[in-house]
């Protein structure tokens, strides 16, 4: 740049300074940052509203937990309304927003509420609009701090959702206890199964340094009422678990605690060998119960509401009570007792699959794992994928959550779209978990979802829990898509209250986080509810699973073979022939069926009435069998292929359609990941059709775009990002 232009250039950004700091004009970059969380001022009409209700927060009491719900409130409230809403020691008018418990607030124990909040618990809440002596407030009351916080975060997503506010009297609690993220993040900062950057966690200058972008990572989870975070790895690394690293754990946990976030960890469970330095880790050894106490011990020194051990054990490797000739039982009974004098739990992963003579990987956890129902200690739940192969685009529900009544259940679903196009492809999991949620077990007769036994209503349980495999990393905008928030969102949404419909959390994420143009919003959530449909047309469709590239997982490789185990191998899941196509899993295949109670095994038996969407999973079906489209089957996998590929061009097009509804920086991002999941899609099409061609020896049904190039092309190409 030449001097003269350099000079002008200094002039402008000067007054351009001014300008700004006289208006109050802030210029911020859409990059998607604050999540839902965003507080833009609302309409003047609608602050109009509004105004008069909202004159002052009224937080009495001192803690960190009360200082995180003043903070929040001040910054939502006076965002949100365009104008400072003020801390106030007392009710000094009308419109006062009093927030607390009856332990921090004298204002709240006044109220005779307190039997109501006990029954509430810690983490519920109530709201309501009050006369208190002269005035009228709004008070957000519970028993527990974490409580308060979580009703002082409704109250902002009544505001950023637009709903009255002048008349409230609600309660809300958690259905499930533990409402978990569970981070597969490496010590070295990758992350396994990771596509949003690299690790929150900065082990390397933990813990004088902290990042202070980790609270803004707590106040999210708090806001849609996550309350645990299992920092490492399942693959874990026994590390974790050794003094200086217990101490960085440490560290990320204060900035946790005021957001009623705890830290959990997962537990290798050979530490006792790596770290201890003992010859077994064999969970009936004294010397390795000792290890286990006192190192629980240890830990709950540093971090004294330490959540509990994730445990991922004699699965793909990992060390566990195998290698001693010991049951998971065993194991995870002797770490539960660890943990059992400090409250902590052990949450034991139900991923496990031995191979054995005549053996399916989808009957491998219910065969090791059921047998022991009744028999876990207390504190133990056992963490069930919400299908038995693995976090496929589909999967009919798992059978062990209608098979271990007397042991407590938690639902592990994957918020990472480790299968599902990474952070590339524009898909809303909410309908996909809500389809799980709602599958009939039959347990107990009709009714008895697989809701129903995560919330422990079915079996009684009072330990429940859900857990996420998290999506967030160092990208900016933390998932790596934009639409991407919305699957953590929805995750917390639907742990707290798994009745929740998709759309209603489409909705709410939308309005909070990308415009409230109502067309938009209608236009917007259409394609977040169709996206997990299309999405399993174009990679997956009518019961097909595992069929990707061997290794990252992005992309068709339905041809792949070359994995050690077969079951990590395509083939093994197609079984893809010259007489037709899917996996026998009835009677005369491997009878995987028969782990679901009587009414569920019936209808999967049969292929007429098993449903479409899972019939390759459950039958070996013939090219010509006639679908309910009355197309053939051929044709009919052909035509799906094609819908799905042409859904992601009509959204595509939606999505340009609102340009002028979207701010330009992320409009242009999502814009560009359609335009990848377009590509993606079409090669998953002609990939997948062209190998299937192989074994059917049919001609594409009209209708039916012709292959972009040749199969040969398409197992040249991996498409791994
Ligand atoms: C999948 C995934 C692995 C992960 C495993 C698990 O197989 O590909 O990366 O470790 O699930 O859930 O333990």
């Amino acid at each position: 740049m030449n001097r003269g232009r350099k000079q002008k250039v200094i002039v402008f950004a000067f007054w351009f300074l001014i300008f700004t700091h006289i208006t109050g004009v802030t210029i911020r970059a859409e990059d998607g940052y604050r999540l839902w969380l965003r507080y833009e001022p609302l309409p003047q009409e609608t602050i109009n509203t509004y105004r008069s209700h909202v004159t002052s927060i009224v937080v009495q009491g001192r803690s960190s937990s009360l200082d995180a719900i003043r903070t929040e409130l001040v910054s939502g409230l006076s965002g949100l309304l365009a104008s400072s809403v003020p801390l106030t020691e007392k009710i000094e008018g009308n419109g006062a927003v009093i927030v607390g418990t009856p332990a921090s607030s004298s204002l709240i124990a006044g109220l005779g509420w307190t039997r109501q909040l006990t029954n509430l618990g810690p983490d519920g809440f109530r709201i309501a609009s009050i006369r208190l002596g002269r005035r009228t407030v709004t008070v957000i009351a519970s028993e527990g701090e974490t409580g308060a916080l979580y009703g002082a975060f409704h109250f902002l997503r009544l505001l950023q959702t637009r709903q009255p506010i002048s008349k409230l009297n609600l309660i809300q609690k958690p259905r499930l206890k533990l409402r978990l993220l569970n981070h597969w993040d490496n010590l070295d900062g990758s992350i396994e199964r990771g596509y949003a950057g690299r690790s929150l966690w900065d082990w390397d200058s933990l813990p004088e340094k902290v990042d202070p972008r980790l609270r803004d990572y707590a106040r999210a989870n708090a806001s849609i009422g996550i309350n645990g975070s299992v920092l490492n790895n399942v693959n874990a690394n026994a590390k974790s678990l050794s003094p200086e690293y217990l101490r960085k754990a440490a560290a990320i946990a204060g900035v946790f605690r005021p957001y009623g976030v705890r830290v959990y960890l997962s537990a290798r469970f050979s530490a006792p060998i790596e770290l201890g330095g003992l010859r077994t880790a064999d969970p009936l050894d004294a010397e390795v119960i000792a290890w286990w106490e006192k190192k629980a011990g240890e830990i709950y020194q540093l971090i004294p509401d330490f959540g509990g051990f994730l445990v991922k054990a004699s699965s793909e490797g990992q060390p566990g009570p195998h290698a001693y000739n010991r049951s998971h039982l065993e194991g995870a009974n002797m770490l539960a007792a660890a943990v059992a004098p400090h409250r902590g739990v052990v949450m034991w992963r139900a991923f496990v699959y031995d191979p054995k003579p005549g053996y399916d990987r989808a009957a491998a956890a219910y065969d090791e794992l059921q047998k022991f129902d009744g028999k876990f200690a207390p504190n133990v739940l056992v963490q069930v994928k919400n299908g038995a192969i693995d976090f496929q685009p589909r999967e009919p529900f798992h059978p062990l959550f209608g098979a271990m009544p007397q042991t407590p259940l938690m639902l592990e679903a994957q918020i990472t779209q480790e299968y599902l196009g990474f952070s590339n492809h524009l898909v809303f999991l909410a309908p996909m978990w809500r389809d799980v949620l709602e599958s009939d077990t039959y347990a107990r007769g009709p009714g008895s979802s697989v809701t129903k036994v995560l919330d422990g209503t079915l079996n009684g349980q009072r330990l429940t829990g859900m857990a996420g495999v998290a999506n967030t990393g160092t990208d900016r905008n933390w998932t790596g898509h934009h639409f991407a928030q919305a699957n953590w969102y929805a995750f917390g949404r639907l742990a707290w209250n798994p009745d929740m419909s998709a759309q209603q959390i489409a909705h709410d994420w939308i309005k909070m986080t990308l415009t409230h143009d109502y067309k938009a919003v209608s236009s917007i959530a259409k394609i977040m509810l169709e996206s997990h449909d299309a999405l399993v047309d174009y990679m997956t469709p009518l019961g097909l699973h595992h069929i990707m590239w061997g290794g990252h997982h992005y992309g068709p490789a339905p041809w792949w073979n070359k994995e050690g185990r077969p079951d990590w191998n395509p083939v093994y899941y197609h079984r893809a022939n010259e007489r037709g196509i899917g996996f026998d899993r009835t009677k005369t295949g491997s009878n995987a069926i028969s782990q679901y109670h009587p009414p569920v095994r019936k209808q999967f038996s049969n292929p007429a009435t098993t449903p479409e969407k899972f019939l390759l999973w459950f039958h070996h079906v013939p090219w010509d069998y006639r679908m309910r489209s009355g197309r053939q089957l051929w044709n009919e996998l052909a035509f799906r292929y094609q819908r799905g590929v042409d859904w992601v061009r009509a959204a595509s097009k939606t999505w340009h359609s609102l340009a002028a509804d979207i701010d330009a920086e992320r409009h242009a991002a999502v814009a560009q990941k359609l335009a990848i999941q377009e590509r993606d899609a079409v090669v998953w099409r002609d990939a997948v059709l062209l190998y299937f061609q192989t074994f059917s020896k049919r001609p594409l049904p009209a209708g039916v775009e012709k292959p972009e190039k040749t199969l040969e092309e398409y197992k040249a190409t991996s498409l791994n990002w």
